[in-house]
């Protein structure tokens, strides 16, 4: 057996201001960190608000966190979640649909308390009230303490996609092509199968967040991820807002760092 196996190499901080970038030697490291941050965040406040995402990227976070709470080295039954977007036009039970996906990959392993789940319902008749109703949710909550974010190959968070212009609040939108094909796993693979609209909370929702970490990882992720640190602030890379908050976190692994100052 071999015995000369290298210790990991230690997560490099990158910049010391907000947003402040951390690297970590894998992804896996990366969502270790990130999952010990939360857990140490609930249990000094064991009624916090987190705002959380869907995708790939987060699945090993949601993994670290449930063996966490499998091992009881975290209780999650006092903390309120409010998840950033869902598809239009699709109920809450639709197997493509991100509550889905959370109920599979982390509310069903967590012991959340069910009242305490948030989520954008992209059937309800009224989208329009739909989005108000979540921003008066989050506002009776007291806001979101600690906002957990992926991104978009196109710089999206949530579904704040590129364009001319960005919503501040809580709003249906239109998927980009790009984006429709990035979520075709959730439909079987069929890209028209995707909803072309969803609902999600603006920038301003975003950014109202006390706390932002940004986790993002692999290759296809180093070229948003130099635009969001070094780029200028444009409506064009959303995520590029985030260098207007005061308390950033982006947590990467090397590769999606690869086009990051040294
Ligand atoms: C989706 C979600 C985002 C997520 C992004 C990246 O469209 N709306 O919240 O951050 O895609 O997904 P992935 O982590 O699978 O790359």
């Amino acid at each position: 057996m071999s015995t000369d196996r290298k210790p990991a190499p230690p997560p490099r901080r990158l910049t010391d201001e907000s947003p402040r970038v951390t690297v970590f030697h894998s992804d896996r490291a990366a969502a270790r960190a990130l999952a010990r941050r939360i857990a140490d965040a609930v249990a000094a406040t064991p009624s916090l608000v987190l705002g959380l995402p869907t995708g790939r990227t987060p699945l090993a976070l949601y993994n670290e966190l449930a063996s966490l709470a499998a091992r009881g080295a975290a209780d999650f039954s006092q903390v309120t979640t409010f998840n950033l977007d869902e598809f239009v036009g699709i109920p809450a039970e639709h197997p493509g649909s991100y509550r889905t996906f959370m109920e599979q990959h982390f509310f069903s392993l967590l012991h959340l308390a069910p009242e305490r789940i948030h989520f954008l319902n992209g059937a309800a008749p009224d989208p329009a009230a739909e989005c108000e109703r979540y921003e008066q949710e989050i506002a009776r909550a007291g806001g979101i303490d600690l906002q957990i974010l992926g991104i978009g190959t196109n710089g999206h968070i949530g579904f704040n996609e590129p364009g001319p212009e960005l919503d501040a609040r809580t709003h249906r939108v239109t998927l980009r092509p790009e984006t429709r094909r990035s979520n075709a796993a959730l439909f079987g693979g069929d890209e028209s199968g995707v909803p072309a609209e969803a609902l999600s909370m603006g920038m301003g929702t975003i950014l109202r967040a006390r706390a932002i970490v940004l986790l993002a990882t692999g290759a296809s992720k180093a070229s948003c991820v130099e635009r969001v640190i070094h780029g200028r602030v444009t409506t064009a890379v959303p995520a590029s807002f985030l260098q207007l908050h005061a308390d950033v976190d982006v947590m990467v692994d090397e590769a999606a760092a690869a086009k990051l100052a040294r």
